[in-house]
């Protein structure tokens, strides 16, 4: 039997962003608000969770369905205020008798661990709430001893309790029955003329029910709803997962300026130097460094490894033990094995290099003909000799050589030198003749 659920609200406009990607869309550390909402979710144990979507923004949706299934999904159409949008999601929850959790989609840095505390509330509608520096614009906590009596909106507030910092998270808990029953008595007379979900906690005091808050810090309450208020959330999570990874040992000389993903992992004494971008995906083991201005996605970097500076880890990219990647090096879906280098301006696109292989400056692997990629494979200690264009599918075998300026069109043998370039010819005192007769040419 499933115990807990929790309903996601998604369905605003998000009109202040001002972007054609719904709000809950955009991301913070590279995941998206809406599914960190829901990551919360699950991390709170909700074995059921419906997000209550828009009409508006389909894809909201699609991208529920996707990670949920379509049972997960509740249209509110029109939005008509966040108790009418609970109430939304009645049909999905229809037979579940647990408790429900109601969150928003729009509050990336409120996690499971944030939330946590109004779990151990005992009580008949739990609220989490939090002193606000600045609580304008939000529903004001009216507590009177334990219980927590009403929540009156801003626009709805006397003088008096707009003077109270104790502020509603819009965070909710109760038994769904009991949440389902309050909200049927909801109006919509106040201010706004919508269905507060706020509302259920006075109807609750005149039902004669326990209701109490718990709190938690304000700095997790940030609500997304401007780009401006996107990128503070960023900021904060940012400065949070450095700080969690440099707990755990990893050295960064400038952590201000090191940007990383929801899922970077990185080692124990991994070092990360300034300027550098983790995309998604990124494991780094200990022991490696990652140079300054380097950028990585969806790709490992195993210990010993030295990165960059300036070097682009794509996806796909599996650089071995005390393997080097240098300056202006691009590797994508390339197992580079251990203690190679390419350590100047090269393309390693498709493929593999063997350990202890030496990539000369300017090597590009020619992978993609418009159509289809290919392979190239590069032996164990094979050495490409500078600007050497390997045109897969190609394949040069262990302890081989290719010549600086090579096109290899074909496969190269085990220990052979590969020379694919026109050979050079010296016209002695060509140059000096030539000069001679340009500038006669210019006196006449
Ligand atoms: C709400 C609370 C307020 C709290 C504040 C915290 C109410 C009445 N007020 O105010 O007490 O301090 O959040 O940020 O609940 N939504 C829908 N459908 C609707 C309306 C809203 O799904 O019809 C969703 C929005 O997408 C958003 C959330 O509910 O995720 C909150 O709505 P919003 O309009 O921002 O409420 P506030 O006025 O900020
Ligand atoms: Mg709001």
């Amino acid at each position: 039997m499933i115990k807990r659920a929790a309903i996601i609200l998604a369905a605003g406009a998000g009109t202040r962003m001002k972007s054609p990607l719904p709000k809950v869309l955009h991301k913070v550390g590279g995941r998206t608000l809406l599914d960190r909402a829901i990551d919360a979710a699950e991390g709170l144990g909700c074995e059921k969770i419906v997000v209550v979507v828009g009409a508006h923004s389909p894809a909201v949706g699609e991208h529920v369905t996707k990670r949920l299934g379509a049972g997960a999904v509740a249209v509110q159409d029109p939005p008509l205020g966040t108790g009418h949008a609970v109430l939304a999601a009645k049909g999905a929850l229809a037979g579940f008798e647990g408790d429900v959790l109601v969150t928003y989609a729009d509050t990336p840095l409120m996690d499971a661990m944030a939330i946590d505390p109004l779990l151990d509330v005992e009580a008949d509608v739990a609220v989490l709430g939090f002193e606000a520096a600045d609580p304008f614009g939000y529903g004001r906590l009216i507590v009177q001893g334990d219980q927590l009596t009403a929540i009156v909106e801003e626009k709805d507030a006397s003088e008096a309790q707009r003077a109270i910092t104790a502020s509603n998270s819009g965070v909710i808990a109760a038994k769904a029955s009991v949440l389902f029953d309050l909200l049927s008595k909801v109006g919509n007379a106040n201010a706004k003329q919508e269905y507060y979900l706020t509302d259920v906690v006075g109807l609750a005091n005149a039902a004669g029910l326990t209701v109490r808050a718990a709190f938690a810090p304000e700095e997790v309450m940030l609500g997304v709803n401007s780009q401006g208020q996107l990128a503070e959330a960023e900021a904060v999570w940012q400065a949070g997962a450095r700080a969690r990874l440099m707990e755990a040992g990893v050295s960064m000389s400038a952590p201000d300026t090191v940007h990383l993903s929801h899922d970077t992992v990185i080692g124990a004494g991994a070092t990360i130097e300034p300027y550098v971008v983790f995309g998604p995906g990124v494991t780094v083991d200990g022991g490696a460094v990652i140079r300054a201005f380097s950028h990585l996605e969806g790709c490992i970097v195993r210990p010993g490894a030295i990165i960059g500076p300036y070097a682009r880890l794509r996806p796909g990219a599996d650089i071995g033990e005390d393997a080097h990647i240098g300056n202006f090096v691009e590797v994508k879906k390339v197992k580079v094995g251990k203690g190679a280098k390419a350590n100047h301006l090269s393309y390693l696109g498709d493929g593999t290099v063997g350990a202890k292989a030496n990539i000369g400056a300017g090597t590009i692997f020619c992978n993609y003909d418009g159509f289809d990629k290919y392979d190239t494979h590069i032996g164990e200690g094979a050495f490409i000799g500078s600007d050497t264009a390997l045109v897969a599918p190609v394949r040069v075998g262990d302890g081989a050589m290719t010549g600086s300026g090579s096109v290899i069109t074909e496969d190269v043998p085990a220990d052979a030198l590969a020379l694919a370039r026109g050979s050079q010819v010296n016209k002695e005192g060509w140059a000096a003749k030539f000069r001679e007769r340009k500038k006669a040419a210019k006196a006449k």
